[in-house]
């Protein structure tokens, strides 16, 4: 009947928003970077499992609006147990080892009962969630197998964790749709709370380096012309994974405080910056660049270490809008020089830094209304930029020698696979493949 399928539905509601914030929580303490990349896709495609779920749960107890949790928290007090893995590597494989297939066999469950044609919304619903979680779990193998070669010190330790999980938890039985919570498995762990990462961790397979281009360090340097803007432009593209970082660090901190819709938009930006951060990566791999000579920095993520969340909010909002023209413009840079990849790639970037813009209007001033805070969102963005300038003014300098000596290595290496200087046309060397510029 109605209200039972909706007490389930909602317990699946909320389980899947739980993901997407625990997701979001390990995202910046996570090494591994092709595992962040998979923790973002993942944590956008769950949150919008979520809120189609919401939906459907406000449609069948219409006219009532609340979505409240309720007798569902012992459910949630479960699956957050998933979330005090011992390292990242852990979670990875807990969450998809255990947990996913464990929701999984519950989504098929409902749909092995539910009626086709009076409850066929719930239906469709379910049969995506399911795609998702089947495409999800197959791809998390190589992500840790890859994890796991790079840092085999966690692997052990890891795989005692999901050793626990599979002693306590029998993915198999349908714990999650009793009526109460008192058949739910009790995790008993020696983990600590958990908490989320206020640096930015950075895979040891790539170079290391707190401000990763010169400009990150001083702006007035300038983005370069010519080849050195090709590769500067890849450089920064993969290290929006701060940004990604930040929108995942909102989501972990200010989801209680906020309406549904705002997980909807913060995993939307989390992945785009995913995105982001795998254009640039894509573009330096093509052109023969090596991951241990690609520089990775996390300054922009650091600078909100020690403030509060709104002022977070704001330093990824501070960029956002002070940067977004340079989209544009480089999209037809790039097109003039021949360099048709990174021109698509700045146009699409811009296409969602527009969205991303309003995002951060949007929600800076509905937590500052929630707050008393009379401040604007132009306001704390100027706070938020002291942040920056703050972490800047504190750079040592075997920083500053990293952040050089990273920039001249990308460029020598650049001149060996074919760059030129020449800041009018760059080489538009091709190798037949008119998809493949190398300039
Ligand atoms: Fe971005
Ligand atoms: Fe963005």
């Amino acid at each position: 009947m109605v209200q039972d399928c909706s007490a389930i539905l909602k317990r699946f509601y909320f389980l899947e928003r739980e993901l997407v914030k625990m997701q979001a929580g390990w995202m910046p303490g996570t090494e591994h970077l092709e595992s962040k990349f998979w923790l973002g896709e993942s944590l956008w495609k769950d949150s919008l499992v979520a809120k189609d779920l919401r939906e459907r749960v406000l449609e069948l107890r219409y006219p009532d609006s609340r979505v409240v949790v309720g007798d569902d928290q012992p459910f949630i007090d479960f699956v957050l147990k998933f979330q005090k893995a011992p390292n990242a590597l852990a979670f990875l494989m807990g969450l998809t080892r255990i947990l996913k297939p464990l929701i999984k066999n519950h989504f098929t469950k409902y749909l092995e009962l539910a009626d086709q044609l009076d409850d066929a919304p719930t239906i469709r619903i379910l049969k995506y969630g399911m795609a998702d979680l089947n495409e999800q779990i197959a791809s998390s193998e190589k992500v840790i197998t890859e994890f796991a070669a790079i840092y085999p010190e966690y692997a052990e330790i890891a795989d005692s964790w999901v050793q626990l999980l599979k002693k306590t938890v029998d993915t198999s039985k349908d714990i999650f749709f009793e009526a109460e919570g008192f058949r739910i498995p009790v995790l008993h762990l020696s983990s600590p709370s958990f908490e989320i990462s206020r640096y930015g961790k950075r895979d040891r397979s790539f170079a290391q380096a707190l401000f990763p281009w010169p400009d990150s360090l001083e702006p007035a340097r300038g983005a370069g012309c010519g080849s050195e803007l090709q590769i500067r432009q890849a450089v920064h593209h993969i290290n929006e994974v701060w940004a990604a970082e930040m929108a995942a660090s909102v989501i972990f901190d200010l989801t209680e405080d906020a309406p549904s819709d705002f997980l909807i938009d913060a995993a939307r930006w989390c992945y785009d910056e995913i995105r982001h951060c795998r254009m640039g990566y894509t573009r330096l791999l093509t052109w023969g660049f090596r991951k241990e000579e690609i520089p990775l920095g996390s300054f922009s993520y650091e600078a909100g270490a020690d403030v509060d969340p709104v002022t977070r909010l704001g330093i990824i909002y501070y960029f956002e809008s002070t940067y977004i023209h340079t989209k544009s413009e480089r999209t037809k840079t790039f097109a003039k020089c021949g360099d048709r990849m990174s021109s698509h790639d700045m146009d699409f970037d811009w296409a969602d830094e527009l969205i991303h813009t309003y995002y951060g209007t949007r929600w800076l001033k509905y937590f500052l209304e929630k707050k008393g805070d009379i401040r604007t969102p132009n306001q704390v963005r100027q706070e938020s930029e002291k942040c920056i300038a703050t972490i800047r003014q504190r750079a040592t300098d075997k920083q500053r020698e990293e952040c050089e000596g990273g920039y001249r290595r990308m460029l020598n290496r650049g001149r060996e696979l074919g760059f030129v200087d020449n800041s009018e046309r760059v080489s538009a060397v091709t190798n037949g493949d008119s998809h493949n510029f190398r300039g």
